[in-house]
């Protein structure tokens, strides 16, 4: 276990003193506890004009030897993965860290032998399969960048990708079972690899064994396997090299590659994973979250390993074959950290608490969210059903860009308060301001998110496009990180994230964030889900158009309209009811859960001549439902 964890509020407040009094000297105190092959001679150095952010200056590491190599010797055979398949009649996996170091090893050898070397960037595009771990995993052992896309994404959406980064290497399956159905992994990469010509070779694990079109490029994984050992040393890599791109999508234009570094990066996600879900060495921790996604590369694999804790890693959805899955999971595993999003907890409020309470949760110690802000109703209703009021609830505000978590309490250390993610992190200097860039120096206010300084895992980069990450985070406000949020804080100093700046609508002149109101909207025991969008209004600027889903018994009424509206009155005031109230069977989301307010606002704007791609939603069915229902 690393020696920095937090063990009281106490600590908490020495520790954040320190780290804001003498930045360099706290992180350098945390960077001890990691694996170099040579010490940093400079903590910090940066240059937010630039924008430019340097730690650990002239360290040499790799990450492999802090999440797998150091780990043989104390805890060689603790399980590292457990891997739980989407099919629960399919039997899990045990991977110790010995087992993970050797499968890791070897498959940086069949890299290495397709010449694949440090700096490579390999695009992996694989369903949640032990081998995906062990990918990326193998390409940090090497110096190749790994840049993981979501293997829900369209073929468009790949090769776009893999173009951005002129990747070398992709890393497929033949296919993957996602609940009941089939999904034809490799023929969606055959039709992104026709317009990649930067690809050289596309290794194919055999996971269905569904019968697939074979190319010239392809080989099987289990046939490269076969010609290599698993000895490979580690790279050794400047605290500053790449280590992944990762993409996020920007609110125009073509998704961000964002880069993340080695020292740093690995630095704060293991700092963070350790205090923040107050791991023991024995915990079962569990994040839901699929690796395609950056909550996924922190708190799956690169966090956890190198605390070398034991991470579920899970094939299935929430909804197969019931929704009383991930508390089947729970069970089974004993997990005691439970991580995952606000949508999935509201889709699984929907239904009736019996499939939880048919399991035994006994082994849950904390609960955690991500990914949105959690509105009071489901956070209350993760609390009593599945932490029986006994589990601290962490609401981490993070984003692919800090590649940690930023906001957020720490487990049972600091205070909770529902939709809050409460203090800043360790070593994070928030500030909210005006409109005009104004910091609001009174205690409680409410602004635009701002950060003041730098932390060890900020993306470095755009990749290949510098000038665009300075104007998307460094030019808004001078010297501040602009993450693009707003939050407020109470008296206490706790940040609340009302949604992103772009949700704000100013109606009648007044500016509403439409988070506060769709929150609102959710108290009512009818309504399962909802998104509030503004549209021009003759009179007011802009009026609000609130989309709802409501649960299968519910009638949709005059009656139920003019509650809801009601209850956005009583919460947020008259001016803030929506003029519009749409039901809908569900609402537009992207594959991690978010909610496409863009299509919405087209919607209720009478716009949609065009909707841009949704193709890459995760429910692209409902847009013209909705388009139906709203005319
Ligand atoms: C939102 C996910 C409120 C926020 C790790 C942020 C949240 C964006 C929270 C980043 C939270 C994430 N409360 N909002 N706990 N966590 N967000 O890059 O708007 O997929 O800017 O990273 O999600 O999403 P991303």
């Amino acid at each position: 276990m690393q020696n920095f964890k937090i063990n009281s509020l106490e600590e908490y407040n020495q520790a954040y003193q320190k780290s804001i009094e003498n930045p360099s000297k706290f992180w350098a105190e945390i960077a001890e506890n990691f694996l170099w092959r040579k010490k940093w001679h400079t903590v910090l150095k940066y240059d937010w004009s630039k924008p430019e952010t340097k730690w650990f200056i002239g360290g040499k590491l790799n990450i492999t030897e802090n999440c797998l190599d150091r780990h043989l010797k104390t805890r060689g055979d603790k399980t590292a993965i457990i891997w739980e398949p989407n099919n629960p009649s399919e039997k899990a996996q045990h991977i110790s860290y010995k087992q993970l170091h050797s499968k890791v090893c070897q498959f940086a050898n069949v890299l290495k032998a397709s010449n694949v070397g440090k700096g490579d960037r390999v695009c992996i595009y694989m369903p949640m399969v032990v081998e995906l771990a062990v990918a990326v995993l193998a390409c940090a052992r090497i110096g190749a960048i790994h840049s993981v896309v979501f293997a829900g994404f369209s073929a468009t959406a790949l090769a776009a990708r893999i173009n951005d980064a002129s990747c070398k290497i992709l890393l497929t399956t033949d296919g993957v079972y996602r609940g009941s159905k089939l999904v034809a992994l490799k023929d969606i990469a055959d039709e992104a690899l026709k317009v990649c010509p930067s690809i050289e070779k596309s290794i194919v694990y055999q996971n269905t064994k569904q019968k697939v079109d074979w190319n010239e490029k392809d080989v099987w994984w289990h046939d490269e396997l076969k010609k290599v050992d698993d000895n490979c040393p580690a790279e050794e890599m400047d605290a500053e090299d790449m280590l992944f791109i990762l993409y996020t999508s920007g609110s125009t234009g073509k998704p961000k590659g964002m880069v993340h570094t080695c020292g740093g990066y690995m630095v704060y996600a293991a700092y963070t994973f350790q205090n923040v879900f107050q791991y023991q060495e024995n915990d079962v921790y569990w994040c839901t979250a699929d690796i395609g996604w950056v909550t996924g590369h922190s708190y799956i694999i690169y966090g956890p390993l190198a605390c070398g804790a034991t991470t579920v890693m899970f094939e299935g959805i929430p909804s197969y074959p019931d929704y009383g899955r991930f508390w089947e999971v729970c069970e089974k595993h004993k997990v005691n950290q439970f991580y995952t999003a606000p949508t999935a907890i509201r889709a699984l409020a929907k239904h009736p608490t019996t499939l939880v309470e048919k399991y035994n949760l006994s082994s849950l110690k904390v609960l955690g969210t991500v990914g949105e802000p959690i509105n009071e109703e489901a956070w209350h209703w993760y609390d009593e059903n599945v932490g029986k009021k006994n589990c601290p609830i962490v609401d981490t505000w993070w984003q692919t860009e800090t590649g940690g978590m930023m906001m957020t309490s720490l487990a049972g250390i600091t205070g909770q308060k529902p939709a809050f993610a409460t203090l800043p992190f360790v070593g994070i200097q928030p500030s909210l301001l005006d409109d005009k860039g104004n910091e609001l120096t009174e205690d409680a206010a409410e602004g635009i998110l701002a950060i003041n300084f730098p932390w060890p895992s900020l993306a470095r980069t755009i990749y290949g496009d510098h000038e665009r990450y300075k104007n998307v985070y460094f030019s808004a406000y001078e010297n501040k990180y602009f993450p693009g949020d707003g939050a407020l804080r109470d008296e206490n100093g706790n940040y609340r994230i009302t949604g992103r700046v772009d949700d704000v609508v100013i109606v009648s002149g007044h500016n509403l964030g439409t988070a506060p109101i769709e929150n609102a909207i959710d108290e009512h025991k009818d309504i399962v889900e909802c998104a509030v969008v503004g549209f021009p209004h003759d009179v007011k600027g802009n009026a609000l158009c609130a989309y709802v889903t409501t649960y299968d018994n519910v009638q949709e009424s005059d009656n139920l309209i003019a509650e809801v509206r009601e209850i956005v009155s009583k919460t947020i005031g008259p001016i803030a009811k929506p003029d519009k109230i749409i039901f809908v069977s569900g609402l537009p989301k992207t594959r991690s859960g978010k909610i496409m307010r863009r299509i919405l606002r087209k919607i209720a704007s009478n716009d949609t001549s065009n909707l841009g791609d949704i193709s890459t939603l995760l429910n692209p069915d409902v847009v013209q439902e909705i388009i139906e229902n709203f005319k």
